[in-house]
């Protein structure tokens, strides 16, 4: 007996005798013919039975949702839209799936319902397609990463610095909480929280990268980080993993050359190897576009989108430039960007973004030069004292992709810049100690992972590319 997936049998162009396969049910039509699933592929075998001889009690438990395992012969498909099938010899239903209540029937359902039933819309073509990409880029990034040099680093999820100093950190406490500590004035004593320090969780596993690259040379980290901002939109989550790579010697030009190619290399990796699933969310999009308006319809396919950006360098502009670009231009007829950009120094909002990437320039847009106002305090400041060596790469549909760097490595600024911001040079001593010993010019930056997945996917809600969203809605699962 061979036992083989769905995908493999159907890629086969000979009849293969005694196969066995084990899969779910996806719908049964005329008691004869079974679409089963195994999740190897977006496509299901056609299994037919000889309804003749299969005993009743069998038949009425081949229902949608149902486990069973047919044993039997592949062969030429008499019908249309596959050209193999199984003729069944034996089946075994291995779990039940009562049909009146099994939330995934076979027609279409609302995205917002299968987010109500996250444990089982795996089950649909939709999200096994999406999951099946979000784990063929988490390897293809991997593979970038092994076949360029770098290491993989593990940081630490529970640490005591806040990366980003933006103070949207989840607390971890080890604490009695019947019985905390108490400050003098009768306060918990958070300080205490884990066993004598205050943690969190992390937000960024940057500043434990930097500590690698500074001995390792080329270092990445890919792993879940944590915000707890309280932005309800389709673009933020509480938990998402993220994908920092750091590099010793590297500026921000050799930054932006690394990610610009890191980004095409995972693309085309999914456009090589993934083709059926983009193929069917292309289709599913194409659906979703026919209800709207001629003049909101995109002009180009998912899979043109993913091949311009793959064919297309990025545009490189920097934040005074774009603020020029915005001031200048018109988003409609009534309204002027100047109207909302007042002075040199704000921050943009995601529709100054969308505008310089899908209406001004049309392509991804890598801006650099940020004034240090709005950046982190470990980006490197420029010569003219006020804009640090920030980058954002920006993409269309998504916005903010990539955040990065390069990196503060002269130990008297960087102490200049924390003291100005109230950060404890205690805390962060061991992160002033790169700069002590062997300081040098490094950079890097930091990939949101379930933003990628929503461009290569097209879906239009964080929610819907990752397993079990954590919003401050939404934390059932
Ligand atoms: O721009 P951010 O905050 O940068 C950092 O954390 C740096 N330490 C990275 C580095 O230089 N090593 O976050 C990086 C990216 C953003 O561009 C965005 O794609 C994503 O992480 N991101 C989020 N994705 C989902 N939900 C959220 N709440 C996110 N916040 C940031
Ligand atoms: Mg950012």
């Amino acid at each position: 007996m061979k036992s083989i997936t769905v995908a493999k049998l159907l890629s086969q162009d000979k009849t293969l005798n005694e196969i066995e396969i084990s899969g779910w049910v996806r719908t049964f039509r005329a008691n004869r013919f079974i679409a089963l699933n195994d999740g190897s592929t977006i496509n299901n075998i056609q299994c037919v039975i000889d309804f003749e001889n299969t005993e009743d009690s069998i038949l009425k438990r081949i229902t949608t949702g149902a486990a069973i395992k047919v044993k039997g012969e592949l062969v030429e498909s008499q019908g249309k839209g596959q050209n193999v099938e199984i003729q069944v010899d034996s089946i075994e239903i291995l779990g039940d799936s009562d049909p009146e209540t099994f939330p995934i029937q076979p027609k279409k359902h609302s995205l917002e319902f299968l987010r109500e039933n996250a444990h089982l819309r795996t089950r649909t073509n939709t999200f096994s397609a999406v999951m099946r990409l979000r784990s063929a880029l988490s390897f293809a990034i991997h593979k970038y990463f092994n076949d360029n040099g770098f290491y993989y680093m593990h940081a630490p999820i529970i640490t005591g610095s806040d990366a980003e100093g933006a103070g949207e950190m989840f607390r971890v406490s080890a604490l009695d909480t019947k019985n905390p500590p108490l400050t003098e004035d009768g306060h918990v004593d958070y300080s205490e929280d884990f066993f004598g320090k205050e943690t969190n969780l992390t937000v960024s596993g940057q500043l434990e990268a930097e500590t690698y690259a500074m001995s390792l040379g080329k270092v990445y980290t890919f792993g879940p980080t944590f915000r707890a901002e309280n932005s309800n939109t389709s673009r933020h989550l509480a938990e998402f993993w993220m994908i920092e790579p750091e590099v010793a010697f590297m500026d921000l030009v050799g930054n932006m050359d690394l990610a610009e190619d890191f980004m095409k290399s995972i693309i085309q990796y999914v456009l090589d190897n993934n083709l059926e699933d983009l193929e069917f969310l292309e289709k599913r999009l194409m659906d979703e576009e026919k209800t709207k308006p001629q003049d909101q319809r995109s002009d180009m396919s998912l899979i043109e989108k993913l091949n311009f950006v793959v064919d297309n360098n990025f545009k490189r502009v920097s934040y005074t430039e774009a603020i020029d670009i915005l001031r200048n231009s018109k988003p409609n007829k009534k309204k002027k960007f100047q109207y909302i950009i007042q002075d040199w120094g704000a921050d943009l909002q995601s529709e100054h973004e969308r505008f310089l990437v899908e209406k001004h320039f049309k392509c991804p847009v890598i801006l650099f030069d940020y004034p240090a106002t709005i950046k982190a305090f470990y980006m490197r400041l420029n010569e003219d004292g006020k804009t640090v060596r920030a980058m954002d790469i920006l993409f269309p549909a998504i916005g903010e992709i990539v955040g990065g760097s390069q990196r503060e490595e002269r130990l008297d600024v960087l102490k200049e810049k924390m003291a100005a911001l109230n950060i404890d040079e205690e805390e962060l001593w061991w992160y002033l100690d790169l700069r002590k010993y062997g300081t040098a010019v490094h950079s890097g930056f930091g990939l949101g992972f379930e933003r990628l997945v929503m461009f290569v996917t097209g879906m239009n809600n964080i929610r819907d590319v990752i397993p079990y969203p954590r919003t401050p809605q939404n934390a059932e699962f």
